[in-house]
């Protein structure tokens, strides 16, 4: 039998599917750090590089390191214009390939929940900063139904599917989180919930997309066509109309944020 686990390793897709969502949280958690310019960041599992660039575009970094182990997702990073600074590195966040003190903040977008001990991978942040050095994260608030596919997992439970969920999903509610920060050492923790809504032009599009997520395809492959058709009706029914025959659907994360010790 084959491990039901979540991979990436089509950077392209990603691209589509979560990448967009990425910048679009991404965005709100960057106008809430306000950092100032010319840090060395490291973003840690920067997969395909959808945050990495927006710290590129927004925060005039001084040196920019990006970690993930999937190198499929690596290579679609190399393209992007970031790549003219950023040094992208295959590696995970519990055993980070970086020096200790390297940097002046250290970042997971989207990852914590898929780091297997994530108290290891906060120890593996504070490491890498410098002391005084900014530790932050966001992640969908997956228990709390956040996750931008859950019309479409949610709705599988119906067919006796149930959703594949990263290792420490539990780790992306609010009070979790900031123990979590608070439990490392680090000061002035602070957390907050971040909506972000993403429109479609039509519900055919906001199901492609949907369906280019591995974590769906690997389930509706293995479904009746007929199962597929009622599962896609009870999508749709989920989904707030917004003009025109588009349809929108809003997702949350939470974030957190702290500072290394002096
Ligand atoms: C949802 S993607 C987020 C990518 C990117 N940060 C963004 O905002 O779009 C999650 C990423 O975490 C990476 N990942 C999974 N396990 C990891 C680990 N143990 N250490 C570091 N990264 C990991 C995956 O390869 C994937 O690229």
């Amino acid at each position: 039998m084959t491990e039901r686990q979540i991979r990436f390793n089509d950077g392209a897709a990603y691209e589509e599917m979560m990448g967009k969502w990425s910048r679009l949280a991404g965005d709100v958690f960057l106008d809430w750090l306000n950092p100032a310019p010319t840090l060395r960041w490291l973003d840690i599992g920067c997969g395909n590089g959808a945050f990495t660039q927006l710290l590129f575009d927004r925060c005039a970094p001084a040196a920019l390191c990006g970690v993930d182990p999937s190198e499929g997702q690596l290579a679609f990073a190399r393209t992007r214009p970031v790549a003219r600074l950023a040094d992208f590195r295959l590696g995970d966040a519990q055993a980070l390939p970086v020096p200790d003190a390297g940097f002046d903040a250290a970042v997971m977008a989207l990852v914590i929940f898929f780091v297997p001990e994530p108290a290891r991978g906060v120890a593996e942040m504070l490491r890498a900063v410098r002391p005084g050095g900014l530790i932050a994260a966001y992640a969908w608030d997956i228990p709390g139904g956040g996750f931008p596919l859950e019309p479409f997992q949610d709705e599988m439970r119906a067919f006796g599917i149930e959703p594949l969920r990263p290792p420490s999903a539990d780790v992306s509610r609010i009070e979790a989180l900031g123990e979590l920060w608070t439990e490392a050492g680090l000061r002035a923790v602070e957390t907050r919930e971040i909506t972000v809504e993403r429109a479609f032009p039509d519900f055919e599009e906001f199901w492609r997309v949907g369906l280019l997520a591995s974590v769906l395809s690997s389930s509706i492959d293995a479904m009746a066509a007929a199962d597929v058709a009622r599962l896609k009706e009870r999508v749709r029914a989920r989904l707030a109309p917004a003009g025109r025959g588009g349809v929108s659907y809003r997702a949350k994360a939470n974030a957190v944020k702290g500072f290394a010790p002096d």
